[in-house]
């Protein structure tokens, strides 16, 4: 394997998302085939790719994002044919599950085959596979002619990127090109589920609903510590710091939290703090008299995912101490939002 590219600064391509010119993805193609990292658009979150059969192209992922080496890495595939290439023994259902949300925002755990190092996983026998439907991240991998390792394309712990200015911010200098195809469509990562056990189960909900996957498993397992009534024993000790903003986040598990919540930041205000509120569009009058940043996340839940990552981000670089925050429906992609809120409130939720 050849060096890979100097690296010197991250050069920013603008590329049209729906007809990505193939000279640009030809230019980031290369960079993948010669070992070094390049930051795409897909159509959850933007990822930070390499080629996923290099070993020390993926180690380059892990010190350009800070994660630990124990963090496994989502494959990244344009093609059916390619996932012989990163699997073995792949079972029938994962046909079933590919021909129905593949390209799309599932990601299946399998057996891991021989061409992936031990590194993208962890070293665990399994490898994370998924097909991504955005067009610039499937003509970029398909042009690279390789498998693409790409986790979320932030700073480890911090909000996943949605924006090429979000990926600059955690990671300029720190890889060499990023493909700006605008702002990520769902805004929430890929649901992940792991097929690899006696019955399979969802490890992280994502941009693929539970019950849309019910319809081919009616035995589907998610292991959560977030989305059952067993959420609030967890002590936050416990869990993983994780889409973190820098402020304290209070999280009200009650949609109807409203009035609690405003009772709360008049306090938080009192003592001279700034504060930040995440809401739907419908709830911005009731704060209209506070002095407070509100971040509204839109009228829908598609809507509250594609823009929930930018708000938190927004909300950090305007300094806030203290956000405030609720649940909303658990269904569909609501599913995805609460484990996102709970996890930026590193597990702790006012009940
Ligand atoms: O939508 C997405 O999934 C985005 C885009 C770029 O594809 N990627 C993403 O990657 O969110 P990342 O690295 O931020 O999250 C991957 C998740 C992690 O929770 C990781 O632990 C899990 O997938 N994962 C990856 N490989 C695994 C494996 N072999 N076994 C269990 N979990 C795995
Ligand atoms: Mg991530």
């Amino acid at each position: 394997m050849t060096a890979p590219p100097e690296l010197r600064d991250t050069t920013v391509l603008a590329i049209n998302p729906m007809q990505p010119d193939s000279s640009l993805i030809e230019q980031a193609a290369a960079i993948l085939r010669h070992g070094g990292l390049v930051a795409f658009p897909t159509e959850t979150v933007y990822g930070l790719g390499a080629d996923a059969t290099d070993e020390n192209a993926v180690d380059r992922i892990f010190v350009a994002k800070g994660r630990p080496s124990t963090d496994p890495i989502i494959v990244h595939i344009a093609a059916l044919n390619q996932l012989e290439q990163v699997a073995l023994d792949i079972p029938q259902l994962a046909y079933q599950l590919a021909e129905r949300f593949w390209a799309g925002a599932l990601t299946m755990i399998l057996k891991r085959a021989p061409t992936i190092p031990p590194n993208v996983s962890a070293t665990l026998p399994t490898v994370a596979v998924r097909m991504p439907s955005h067009p610039v991240a499937h003509a970029l991998i398909a042009a690279a002619g390789t498998p693409v390792a790409a986790p979320s394309a932030n700073t480890f712990s911090r909000p996943s990127a949605t924006t090429t200015q979000h990926v600059l911010d955690d990671l300029s200098g720190r890889i060499n090109m990023i493909l700006d195809g605008g702002s990520t469509p769902i805004g929430v990562e890929s649901t992940v589920l792991d097929l690899t056990g006696q019955v399979p189960v969802v490890l992280r909900p994502g941009g693929v609903s539970l019950e849309a996957l019910r319809e081919i498993i009616p035995d589907l397992q998610l292991k959560s510590k977030y989305l059952g009534t067993d959420t609030l024993a967890v002590s936050p000790g416990q869990l993983i710091k994780h889409y973190s903003p820098r402020a304290e986040m209070c999280l009200y598990a009650d949609e109807h939290a409203g009035n609690a919540m405003i009772a709360a930041a008049y306090e938080r205000l009192a003592h001279g703090q700034r504060v930040g509120v995440l809401l739907l569009n419908s709830e911005t009058t009731l704060w209209q008299s506070l002095n407070v940043i509100l971040e509204a996340l839109g009228d829908t839940l598609e809507e509250a995912a594609a823009r929930l990552f930018a708000a938190l981000r927004s909300l950090d670089s305007q300094g806030v101490d203290v956000i405030f925050a609720h649940g909303y429906e658990r269904d569909g992609l609501g599913a995805a939002i609460w484990d996102r809120l709970v996890r930026a409130a590193e597990g702790r939720v006012i009940v």
